[in-house]
């Protein structure tokens, strides 16, 4: 196992510390699921992403054991589908069964739910966390309207929005909302996202003798965005952790940001 790399955090409220670089676990189901885990938490990944939807919450679970960490090393999502509106506190107890945990560190709203149970889930997502069984609560998808409506009704800002992010997506006025509100933002799909044989990503990789994926990775990291890549390959999953040793300029960071313009 990897000593702890001292990965950046973002303060989240109530003192929780979230790593800017966690792995993120959609597709990854069964024993290499769970092997794909075991290579993240020995890279020294200590902040992983899973959903109720992913159906691989066990594998989490059993890698986490495997991996001999204390359950307090290892920062811990998991999701709430929207169509499990009404049933918000079986789910997560069920989330919390398989990943063989007494809380998580962070409980998503996956996707806003319609109408009414928009609000609902919100208030069940808060009483979870007073009762200790979530640290944070966030949501996902949401939009930066839907998130003040959640802070009118119950004065209570999510302090994360997890949203697809990409240099091809990048929006600076949908970051200075977020910031505004102090919601963190985690971006999903940084690789899928992102055309990694564009000579601008290839050209600053070159000069930083890095890959394109650790460009992209890394430029999230430059604007203050957490980064969840997914991967089922150790040579992979731990090159997309080594992002710590080189950084962008601003001149760099510019460019790159300049691909969601073309
Ligand atoms: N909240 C939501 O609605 C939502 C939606 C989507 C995703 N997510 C979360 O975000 C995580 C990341 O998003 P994602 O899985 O959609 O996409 P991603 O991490 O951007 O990309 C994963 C894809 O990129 C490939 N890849 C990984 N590392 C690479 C590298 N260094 N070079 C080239 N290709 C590489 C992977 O292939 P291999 O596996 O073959 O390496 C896989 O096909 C998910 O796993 C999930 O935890 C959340």
């Amino acid at each position: 196992m990897t000593e702890a790399v001292a990965v950046p955090a973002q303060s989240l409220p109530g003192g929780v510390e979230m790593p800017m670089i966690g792995f993120g676990t959609w597709q990854l189901r069964g024993r290499a699921g769970r092997q794909a885990v075991q290579a993240a938490l020995g890279a020294g990944y200590r902040h992983i992403d899973t959903a109720t939807m992913y159906g691989n919450e066990s594998e989490v679970g059993h890698a986490l054991a495997d991996s001999g960490l204390g359950r307090d090393a290892v920062f811990l999502t998991t999701k709430l589908p929207s169509s499990r509106a009404d049933r918000e506190r079986a789910t997560l107890a069920a989330s919390l069964r398989a990943l063989g945990t007494g809380y998580v560190d962070l409980w998503l709203v996956h996707s806003p739910p319609h109408g009414r149970k928009l609000c609902h889930v919100w208030q069940e997502f808060l009483a979870m966390r007073d009762q200790g069984k979530v640290r944070a609560v966030g949501v996902s998808n949401y939009s930066v309207t839907q998130i003040d409506r959640l802070t009118e009704v119950t004065g209570v800002t999510p302090a994360v929005n997890q949203i697809s992010w990409s240099p091809a997506r990048h929006d600076p006025a949908v970051l200075a909302a977020h910031a505004e509100r102090g919601v963190a933002v985690e971006g999903y799909s940084p690789l899928k996202g992102a055309n990694l044989a564009d000579p601008v990503l290839t050209g600053i990789a070159g000069a930083h003798g890095v890959t394109p994926a650790q460009v992209v990775l890394r430029w999230h990291l430059e604007h203050g965005i957490t980064v969840i890549p997914k991967s089922a390959h150790p040579e992979r999953i731990a090159a997309n952790f080594d992002l710590l040793d080189f950084s962008l300029s601003a001149d760099e960071v510019a460019k790159i940001d300049s691909l969601s313009r073309r």
